[in-house]
């Protein structure tokens, strides 16, 4: 298969991921079926994507006739067969549920065309365990979107235990026509790249929940001035239920330590989710929070957030999921919109960085604070 034989994409959930997916492929001339289980979130995905188009529109980026154009191309519905029966590439973008997940994907496999590639926008699930759902491994892979997805470059195509190279190449193409900056992730690993280096950082934002102090907006007052978002109101923004999960999922694949903590649990009970409710650990119920900066935490500064994500860069390259730092500067300086944590260390010298891990790894005892080999010999530059 080739990239000119994808012709229909159909996307699998019309959540904040799923609705902003379908529209980058209706932006790049994909026709899209978008899926979700009730009218009411399929009609949701449609005004979420009308809201982006209209920005888009009135920023100038597209014209009118572009946005109808596009739209055109857009089909949203309820019915599963409908949706996937003659689609070549199937994105599915439902809840961080492994089960969830598996059962979705033996639905597909009995119906979608054999030609289809089944790729999981998972943030951190084994791709090789969802692939085990159905009778063509070979062709189910992760496709990996960052939100928004609509702005975000990075697109992570990662290759299950059975995931056959012409797949691979197929979705890097498609990811290539969608204007995005896709990465090869070799390996299967939990988090794959972007979300593997930000998890010791997701750690200890929930650890300092869980502490109370500083609170959240003292400790973001330290980091605004520095990143397209704070670290906790991002946290509000990617979804706590969505933090809690992958946290939740790298306590049972990468170490206890992850186990999410009361705070963050209490959160994701209260069903305030964050900017998709209108409230989380920040009320956005008037849009972006306005963080007070005025008075910054002096206990954190970016090089403890820095040194975490270095730390667990040098564990990717360690346990081969990726052998090119650069490649992992390029995913991290694309999936989020910073610098890449190669490139900081090279500014910043990994005395300082071996320094802050080890303060970390004592303050809130977590061992997967601590250095690594790697990290402690300091030699991996850019
Ligand atoms: N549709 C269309 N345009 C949009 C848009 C949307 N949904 N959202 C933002 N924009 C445009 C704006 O119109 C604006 O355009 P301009 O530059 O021409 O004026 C531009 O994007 C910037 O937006 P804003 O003016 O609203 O300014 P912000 O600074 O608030 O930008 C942001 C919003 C793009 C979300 C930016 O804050 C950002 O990049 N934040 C970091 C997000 C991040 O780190 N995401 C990764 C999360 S991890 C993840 O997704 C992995 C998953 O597995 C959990």
């Amino acid at each position: 298969m080739k990239l000119e034989d994808i012709k229909k994409i159909a996307v699998i959930g019309a959540g904040a991921m799923g609705n902003s997916i379908a529209q980058v492929g209706i932006m790049a001339g994909f026709s899209v079926a978008m899926r979700d289980i009730e009218q009411g979130f399929v009609d949701n995905g449609v005004e979420n994507i009308k809201n982006s188009m209209a920005k888009l529109v009135s920023k100038g980026k597209i014209t009118e006739d572009q946005r109808n154009e596009c739209m055109s191309r857009l089909h949203p519905l309820v019915d599963l067969e409908a949706a996937v029966k003659d689609a070549d590439l199937i994105i599915e973008a439902a809840p961080e549920i492994m089960d969830l997940k598996k059962k979705i994907f033996a639905e597909l496999d009995s119906l979608a065309p054999k030609h289809a590639i089944l790729a999981t926008n998972t943030s951190t699930m084994s791709i090789s365990e969802i692939a085990e759902a159905t009778s063509r491994p070979d062709k189910v892979l992760g496709m990996h979107f960052f939100n928004p997805a609509v702005i975000l470059k990075l697109v992570e195509v990662i290759k299950g235990a059975k995931s056959s190279d012409e797949a691979i190449q197929v979705t890097y193409d498609v990811a290539k026509k969608m204007n995005k900056i896709p990465v090869i992730v070799k390996k299967d690993s939990p988090g794959f790249i972007y979300n593997r280096v930000t998890a010791p950082t997701g750690l200890l934002l929930q650890r300092i929940l869980e502490l109370g102090s500083p609170a959240p907006e003292e400790f973001d007052a330290a980091f605004k001035p520095f990143m397209p978002m704070a670290p906790f109101e991002l946290l509000d923004y990617v979804g706590l239920d969505i933090v809690y999960h992958t946290q939740s999922y790298f306590s049972k694949t990468l170490s206890p330590d992850y186990v999410p903590t009361k705070a963050l649990k209490a959160m994701v009970d209260s069903g305030n989710l964050g900017k998709k409710t209108g409230k989380g650990i920040y009320d956005w119920s008037a849009g972006r929070p306005q963080i007070d900066t005025s008075n910054p935490t002096k206990e954190f500064d970016p090089n403890h957030m820095i040194a975490l994500q270095v730390n667990e860069a040098t564990k990717l390259i360690e346990e081969g999921v990726c052998d090119d730092p650069k490649e992992i500067d390029l995913a991290m300086a694309n999936g989020g919109g910073g610098i890449g944590p190669f490139t900081l260390a090279k500014s910043i010298g990994y005395e300082t960085l071996i320094k802050k891990c080890e303060e970390l790894a004592d303050k809130f005892k977590a061992e997967v604070f601590r250095p690594t080999k790697t990290m402690r010999e300091g030699k991996i530059t850019v």
